[in-house]
């Protein structure tokens, strides 16, 4: 059965020479590179070595039913994508059953990394998904231990360690750590429970 197409919309955010622009229809090529760059791909929990156009579009236009998808464009180029996404995982849901709780995925070029984009898309997303958008919790999930960038990068966002995970035998990384930065209308970390 034929999925349906891309859920967007027409949030757009800036600041500096970074801006997060809605993912749309046209951008398949852009995203298919990027799943597909063995540099980004080197820190993704995938089994797939090469996906299909029609993959990546399945699964990307599922993933746009619950979440505000992005292209990250530096100086008007685009280098990556972010999304801030409904939660979706039962770890965190079974703990978390009455707090709206959100989670960022986001990917850049390596040509681009360490110029503090990332940082500055994730303080992005922080801030649209808890002013504007009534998040309580925003999470980094799996950050695998031998991405200490991509910790850093959420930790200079505001992001505190929740919980260290094992991964699977034969997992490229020994343990991923989620991650969380919390409403200030939340009263309390339930976290710290
Ligand atoms: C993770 C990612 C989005 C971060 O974006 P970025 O623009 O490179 O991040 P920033 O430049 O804002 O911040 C990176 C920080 O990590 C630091 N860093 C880099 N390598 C590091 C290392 N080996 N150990 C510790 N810190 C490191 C940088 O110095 C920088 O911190 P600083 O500003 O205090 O010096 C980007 O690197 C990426 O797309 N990586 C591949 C895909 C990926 O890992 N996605 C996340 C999956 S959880």
């Amino acid at each position: 059965m034929a999925s349906a197409g891309l859920r967007t919309h027409e949030v757009t955010l800036g600041s500096g020479h970074v801006v997060l622009r809605p993912l749309t229809e046209d951008d398949w090529d852009l995203v298919l590179g990027w799943w597909n760059d063995p540099e980004i791909a080197a820190y993704a929990d995938s089994n797939e070595s090469q996906y299909s156009l029609a993959q990546v579009q399945e699964i990307v236009r599922g993933i746009s039913r619950h979440a505000y998808c992005f292209v990250i464009e530096f100086r008007g180029r685009p280098v990556g994508e972010c999304w801030l996404q409904e939660m979706n995982l039962d770890r965190i849901l079974r703990r978390h059953p009455e707090v709206d709780c959100r989670r960022i995925d986001i990917e850049i070029e390596k040509a681009y990394w360490g110029r503090g984009i990332g940082t500055t898309a994730i303080r992005m997303l922080v801030e649209f998904g808890f002013e504007r958008n009534g998040a309580d919790a925003i999470f980094a999930m799996d950050v695998a231990d031998d991405n200490p960038r991509s910790r850093r990068a959420f930790e200079k966002a505001g992001f505190e360690l929740y919980d260290t995970v094992s991964k699977p035998a034969g997992a490229r990384a020994i343990v991923g750590h989620d991650l969380v930065i919390w409403s200030k209308r939340h009263v309390g970390s339930p976290a710290a429970e």
